[in-house]
């Protein structure tokens, strides 16, 4: 069985290549990217598959039974991009496609929603057998910020005390390599999602506590934070979407307990503390 991944010089794609490799035959892998320069260090073929060349992806897809469809990461354009995936990969003649949506994305208060459920109507309606991994947000989304929670010595949000049910990128990068290689996922939707929820705060306190400097969790009003982020040198859409995704918390929109991560991944998720410890750590070796 051929695996094709779409998104493979990505973060999540990157992981998902490595640890497929320790599943399956390398020569049963391809990776389809739109750089081929950024994939060398992958070892699996190569092949170029743009979103945004239609006329690339057909071609790509010939061969590959399941396809890993990574959602693009351009807020606006994925929509078309997707429908241009789907499109090829039945022209292709793709047995299964596995798409990483958005967690809830049927009811999701989050604005990002609004791509990617059509794209799951699309892919049903393609008539290819589907897996849905519909993936909460990563932690490393929130420790990616230590750095400046640190220097300010606050972590900013607007996002009060929305309990977050988020996980590492490593866990849904886990779920992906269950779901293509693994029999009885088809016709499934996940929801996926950490097994503890927690709050800003908490992240604040767990950065307090690792590393003995006081960080406290400070909420600001939406458009007082989309305009701080802006301040960082964040594009203003970015930084309105990143705080509306923060209010989006407040209603539920990360909020997850029904545990359908660690149960595919046969192991809990990762817990904040430990993704709060390895950034520290590539802080420190960072520099
Ligand atoms: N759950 C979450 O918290 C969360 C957070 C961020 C994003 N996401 C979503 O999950 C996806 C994977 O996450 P990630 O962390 O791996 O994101 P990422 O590191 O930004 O990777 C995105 C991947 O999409 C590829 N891509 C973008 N535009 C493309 C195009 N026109 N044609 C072909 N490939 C294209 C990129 O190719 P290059 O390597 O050439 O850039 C990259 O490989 C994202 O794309 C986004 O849809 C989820």
């Amino acid at each position: 069985m051929t695996i094709g991944i779409t998104g493979a010089t990505g973060q999540l794609g990157r992981l998902v290549v490595q640890k497929l490799k320790k599943k399956v035959a390398a020569g049963d892998l391809v990776a389809l990217v739109r750089n081929p320069a950024k994939a060398k260090e992958l070892g699996i073929t190569v092949r170029v598959a743009d979103y945004d060349r239609p006329e690339t992806l057909a071609p790509a897809f010939q061969g590959i039974d399941t396809l890993l469809m990574i959602s693009a990461s351009e807020i606006g354009k994925r929509l078309k991009q997707h429908r241009s995936v789907i499109h090829a990969a039945k022209q292709a003649g793709v047995k299964r496609i596995v798409y990483t949506s958005l967690l809830h994305a049927d009811k999701s208060p989050i604005d990002l929603a609004s791509e990617h459920l059509p794209t799951e109507n699309e892919i049903k309606a393609s008539g290819i057998p589907y897996t849905i991994l519909r993936n909460g947000w990563y932690t490393e989304n929130y420790t990616g910020s230590i750095g400046g929670a640190l220097a300010g010595g606050a972590f900013l949000g607007s996002a009060g005390d929305a309990k977050i049910s988020s996980a590492a990128r490593e866990d849904f990068a886990d779920a992906a390599v269950a779901a293509v290689t693994e029999k009885g996922h088809e016709g499934k939707t996940y929801e996926l999602a950490g097994d503890t929820a927690w709050t800003l705060s908490d992240l604040a306190n767990e950065i307090s506590r690792q590393t003995g400097k006081n960080v406290s969790y400070r909420n600001l009003p939406e458009p007082e934070y989309a305009n701080t982020l802006e301040g960082f040198d964040i594009p203003k859409p970015i930084a309105g979407a990143i705080a509306g995704w923060d209010t989006a918390a407040l209603k539920g929109g990360l909020y997850d307990d029904s545990r359908q991560l660690s149960k595919l991944i046969g192991r809990p998720t990762t817990p904040l503390s430990e993704t709060v410890r390895e950034a520290l750590q590539s802080r420190k070796t960072s520099g």
